[in-house]
């Protein structure tokens, strides 16, 4: 009875797994502050693809480490850079379905802290402050180093003002009017993104309050998701995810496009961690959780469970 009558089901189709891959790696590396992830191979990064597509999820997130970073992310809009090198690899792999089968939408992180040196989203200004506008041209480029190496979703998360209409632009002067934008709209400072630090090899020098919104403000969310959506964003993204529930299902109740929300690498290691020390019950919590985020309004959910779930669900 309770099956017939659920308001909330999952589906594969509305998962997204983020993957990491590293420059220069021979060996996959496991993330210890998240268990179970690791930071790809080249050739990892491939299976990883081969098994999101197979399992049938809607989406890969792909973020792409380095092996040297500067001040300004040169490796970012490199069309050799490892991110790109990564995007035409799971390009290949994704579109290798019989004719008319449907495959993952392939997407990219469109920032730059996995590409500097100081760990900012965005080039700094002399005084060591975050350029928002200097940022924005490096984003275009980005844009479409990425739509070229067959991103289908640009994903700005660096929470510039106008980076959605920046974008937008350049993609259309460049002909690539079929690449959609996932605007991360609001994205709060979180201390939730720790572990994501370990998995992209970054130590931030101070802090993202001038760019990151405050916990505090839910109304500000509201706000940023408004500036995305009348930009021309085709997407608009919560994140975290599990503690923004509120903020989520306003935004849902507002946008008229479609709304993801991002469970992120803090949420992932709670639950992990708990489980691990049997003080909770880590399975039924993964799909309490994810489960929650869907019922919150969330019509695509980024998370490190994606696959996992997705044979569950099968
Ligand atoms: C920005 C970006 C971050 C995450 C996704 N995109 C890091 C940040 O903004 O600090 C975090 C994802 C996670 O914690 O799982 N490149």
């Amino acid at each position: 009875m309770r099956r017939l009558v659920a308001e909330t089901r999952l589906h594969p189709a509305d998962l997204v797994l983020p993957l990491f891959v590293k420059e220069g790696l021979t060996e996959p590396v496991p993330l210890t502050s998240m268990p179970g992830q690791v930071q790809h191979t080249e050739e990892s990064l491939a299976g990883a693809v081969r098994a999101a597509r197979d399992a049938g999820l809607g989406g890969i997130m792909l973020f792409g480490i380095p092996a040297v970073k500067d001040a300004n992310g040169s490796q970012a809009d490199a069309a050799d850079g490892i991110l790109q090198r990564a995007l035409r690899t799971s390009r290949e792999v994704l579109d290798d379905v019989p004719a008319g089968a449907a495959t993952p939408v392939l997407m990219a992180d469109t920032c730059l802290d996995e590409f500097t040196d100081h760990g900012h989203c965005g080039v700094l200004t002399s005084t060591g402050a975050v350029d928002n506008d200097a940022t924005l041209a490096r984003y275009a480029s980005m844009a479409l180093a990425q739509a070229r190496a067959g991103a289908d979703v640009i994903s700005p998360s660096g929470m510039m003002d106008g980076q959605v209409a920046m974008i937008r632009d350049a993609l259309d002067d460049a002909g690539l009017v079929d690449t959609s934008i996932l605007a991360y709209s609001a994205k709060y400072a979180s201390a939730f993104f720790g572990p994501f630090r370990e998995a992209v090899d970054s130590e931030l020098r101070g802090d993202r309050m001038t760019y990151q919104m405050d916990f505090a403000n839910g109304r500000e969310g509201l706000r940023e998701a408004d500036l995305d959506l009348a930009e021309g964003a085709d997407m608009v993204l919560v994140k975290p995810a599990g503690s923004y529930l509120d903020v989520l299902r306003a935004v849902a109740d507002r946008s008229d496009v479609p709304v993801a929300a991002y469970q992120v690498s803090g949420e992932y290691a709670m639950i992990e961690a708990a489980g691990a020390n049997g003080w909770i019950d880590r399975d039924r919590a993964v799909l309490e959780s994810v489960t929650s985020i869907k019922r919150a309004g969330a019509d695509v959910i980024l998370t490190y469970w994606a696959l996992e779930l997705a044979d569950w669900l099968r």
